[in-house]
């Protein structure tokens, strides 16, 4: 059954249509990334500015030569470390990518994906497949089916894999000379990549290094309903209320709705359920506005704080 099913969503990537999948983190909206009509195809579907590039997916570190110009020690080892998993590298890209998957750049965002599902897609379309997220532009990142569909009803097919297990999506490096620089916060933190990589640079992004990862805005992963991060101050919340805790010892408030992401604060359990939290809060009609309680930003925390703040951003008063 799930075999036709690959096969089925193989022959449509084969054939220059969209396919929604699961990975690990997050759903992807896959098309063939060497094909630039197909890949075209995404950024009309997810209403996506031309300037936001995509990420390729592997099915094996073996083909990494071919899609890229120069490898490394640092890219082996990091590999060999979190391949398969939720790491992503910025590479400097072959010709054999239309510039349309990268934005023009000249490198090129690689990852393979730890799901049998994606990892069975990839190899059955005899191709690497590039993958945004399968959400809607800004929108909230997908980690059901019914996610996907609710944003992208008229994606070609939708591989279904059940909820993702990561939840956000995967972190982002480059790697330059000795330096490896964190563009996007993820499940693989800095320390565990210093701990990977002994004598090489770790540093995150700068906010003003924009060109480095362009796609990277402030505002992002959006709920279509007001948003705001909790402070301890806050003890009472207007009518209409949702929540999103993650223990079952935080105060709820005098909250309508309450989501507990966690039982006891597990910063990996937080990570798993953020979106689904926030869609169901979304969909749910009885609520007007949602709050969100913060997570402390170190480890995994970091990443989870970056997806909470770009989705209450628009309804911040952008101080920070
Ligand atoms: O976990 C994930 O990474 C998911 C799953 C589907 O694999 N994909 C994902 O893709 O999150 P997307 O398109 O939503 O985010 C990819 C981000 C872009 O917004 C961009 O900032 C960065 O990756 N990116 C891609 N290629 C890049 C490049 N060549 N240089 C710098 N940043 C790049
Ligand atoms: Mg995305």
């Amino acid at each position: 059954m799930v075999f036709e099913q690959i096969n089925y969503a193989a022959n449509i990537i084969h054939k220059g249509g969209l396919v929604a999948f699961p990975t690990e983190t997050v759903y992807g909206l896959g098309a063939n990334a060497l094909d630039a009509v197909a890949v075209a195809k995404i950024f009309a579907l997810k209403e996506r500015p031309n300037f936001d590039p995509l990420i390729v997916h592997i099915a094996s570190p073996d083909q990494l030569e071919q899609l890229t110009t120069e490898l490394n020690e640092i890219v082996f080892k990091l590999a060999e470390h979190f391949w398969p998993g939720p790491l992503t590298m910025v590479l400097p890209k072959s010709k054999m990518i239309p510039d349309l998957v990268t934005s023009d750049l000249p490198t090129v965002g690689i990852r393979m994906p730890d799901h049998p599902m994606a990892l069975a897609l990839i190899k059955a379309s005899g191709c690497p497949i590039a993958a945004p997220s399968a959400n809607k532009f800004g929108q909230l990142s997908p980690t059901t089916a019914a996610h996907v569909a609710k944003q992208l009803p008229g994606v070609d097919f939708i591989l279904d894999g059940g909820q993702t297990t990561v939840g956000i999506e995967s972190t982002i490096v480059s790697i330059e000379d000795n330096h490896c620089i964190v563009l996007r916060p993820g499940l693989i933190t800095a320390e565990q990549l210093a701990k990977a990589l002994p004598g090489v640079d770790i540093s995150f992004a700068k906010k003003q290094d924009k060109l480095l990862s362009p796609g990277l805005l402030k505002s992002h992963y959006s709920p279509k309903k007001p948003l705001y991060i909790l402070s301890v101050e806050t003890d009472s919340l207007p009518e209409g209320s949702g929540i999103i805790l993650h223990s079952k010892e935080s105060n709820p408030r005098n909250a309508n709705q309450i989501f507990f992401t966690s039982e006891k604060f597990e910063l990996t359990e937080v990570a798993a359920n953020l979106f689904h939290a926030l869609h169901s809060m979304e969909d749910d009609q009885a609520i007007s506005q949602i709050y969100i309680e913060p997570v402390p930003s170190v480890g995994l925390g970091i990443a989870i704080m970056d997806r909470m703040k770009k989705a209450a951003y628009q309804y911040s008063n952008k101080s920070s």
